[in-house]
């Protein structure tokens, strides 16, 4: 008999954590304006608000995180991240940040103008945030594929290379500073792009003499579902694929809080010297001088580790793994959901969970709210809440997809968890005829509304 597949890790070290009942959860969350963002953490039993700056770092990370050396500028730490990035993304100069968005925040302010057009496949909320702050506008030319969840395709991140090239078309190319291409696309469900793709983009940009840019939060998991599904790639290691798939872009930011493990840091890869020359002035403004950026160098040493063991093929099979556990517990209980499962979370289609709840009730959001309600598990909205106001007509933003992300923690949680989890949906799914209203605003932020947003009870 083959032996069963298992974690290439034990554990060390544990943190309690409390289930509480129907009645105190209730209270919690009415107190919380509805907004799980405004829960207290020990309100909550599973937390899959995020995958982001909440994984397990290892022994080694935090072995090497004592021997971080914290000089102002040209620390051993900075030097010893600087061979990781380059060794393991190929870029050869990069400058530090505290997370993902100050990446972009640098990189942005570099690049972006006012009026520009910023093509990508749906660019995550704080990368379209960055874009629109500098009054230009982020295009998204995803396939369509990726908004039909009855659809199943094995690359539901990639480009429609038609919809991109009519927006470079349509521009003059001094009004479109880059492609953006975010790996995996968290925003359609955590969906990778293929190599192909990715390539194809890079012909494409190089026609109209436009450069690419990475958004690469999820690098590692884009290169193991390459490997899995891409024809060529069967063979090659994750090291390998991630080293080709870098090689076609000219500058990447990363948030190294998902597959960098480290509960928080940031960097920019560049290629170009007079490109990160100008984008260090901004980074020494926004961030810290170029050597450490927004980090610690006993946080520049734990990424650098990091960066290493989230490329590890045995971590990410049990990672990308533990998702699909879950993905398929669910998927045998009937709740509706998107395939083929994202690599970080997996998301419920709630427009086919709840039907009835109009969209102006904020559809999503309801079901999370329910969830919490049931079992105490931290869920996140990727619908009408996030999509926010459209900044000229102010008006809500209704996408395609009304979606709640299960984000799994990495090296956090066991498939003991997971099961939870399918379960309260289970008993969810056999009491949803009783959830006849959803929410309205009472309190609500002029930009990233969904982190502060109060909410009530539709009677
Ligand atoms: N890009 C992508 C694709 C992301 O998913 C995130 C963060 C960022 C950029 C920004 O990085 O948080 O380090 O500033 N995503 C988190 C999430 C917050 O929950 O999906 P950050």
């Amino acid at each position: 008999m083959e032996l069963p597949f298992a974690e290439p890790y034990k554990i060390k070290m544990v943190e309690s954590i409390r289930q509480s009942t129907r009645d105190e959860r209730e209270g919690w969350i009415k107190n919380a304006g509805y907004n799980v963002f405004n829960l207290s953490s020990d309100h909550v039993y599973v937390d899959l608000l995020t995958d982001s700056g909440t994984g397990a770092m290892s022994d080694r990370q935090w072995s090497a995180m004592m021997v971080g050396d914290e000089s102002y500028a040209g620390a051993s730490s900075y030097y010893k991240l600087q061979e990781a990035v380059s060794g393991i993304t190929g870029f050869p100069l990069f400058l530090p940040t505290h997370q993902g968005r100050a990446a972009e925040n640098v990189l942005f302010s570099t690049l972006v103008k006012d009026g520009d057009i910023v093509p990508g496949n749906s660019h995550f909320d704080t990368t379209k945030g960055h874009i629109e702050f500098r009054r230009a506008k982020a295009v998204d030319c995803t396939i369509d594929e990726a908004f039909d969840p009855d659809v199943i395709h094995p690359f539901k991140g990639n480009i429609d290379l038609s919809k991109l090239e009519d927006v470079l078309k349509g521009h003059p190319t001094e009004k479109i500073p880059f492609i953006i291409v975010t790996l995996t696309c968290n925003s359609t469900g955590g969906q990778p792009v293929s190599m192909e793709n990715l390539r194809q983009v890079r012909n494409l940009a190089d026609r109209y003499g436009i450069p690419v840019v990475f958004d690469a939060a999820r690098f590692a998991e884009n290169s193991y579902f390459i490997k899995q599904r891409e024809e060529g790639y069967a063979e090659k290691s994750i090291r390998e694929i991630v080293l080709e798939m870098f090689s076609l872009a000219d500058a990447m930011t990363m948030s190294c809080k998902k597959d960098g493990i480290v509960n928080m840091g940031g960097l920019i890869g560049f290629r170009d010297r007079d490109l990160f020359n100008r984008a260090s002035a901004y980074n020494i403004l926004f961030e810290g001088y170029i050597t450490y950026g927004g980090m610690s160098g006993r946080d520049m040493n734990a990424l650098a580790r990091g960066l290493e063991e989230g490329t590890e093929f045995s971590y990410l099979q049990c990672r990308i793994g533990q998702v699909a556990y879950l993905g398929n517990k669910l998927k045998e209980f009937g709740v509706p959901l998107i395939e083929p499962f994202g690599g970080h979370a997996i998301f419920i289609d709630a427009k086919s969970f709840l039907p009835w709840i109009p969209k102006e009730e904020f559809i999503a959001q309801t079901l999370v709210v329910e969830l919490y309600r049931e079992a105490g598990v931290r869920s996140t909205e990727i619908g009408t809440l996030l999509a926010d106001r459209d900044p000229v007509s102010r008006g809500n933003r209704y996408p395609e997809l009304e979606l709640l992300r299960l984000a799994i923690p990495r090296r956090v949680y066991t498939n003991n968890h997971m099961d939870v989890v399918a379960v309260a949906f289970k008993n969810i799914l056999d009491r949803r005829k009783g959830i006849k209203k959803g929410y309205r605003i009472v309190k609500e932020a002029p930009i990233m509304r969904h982190f502060t947003v109060e909410l009530e009870r539709i009677p």
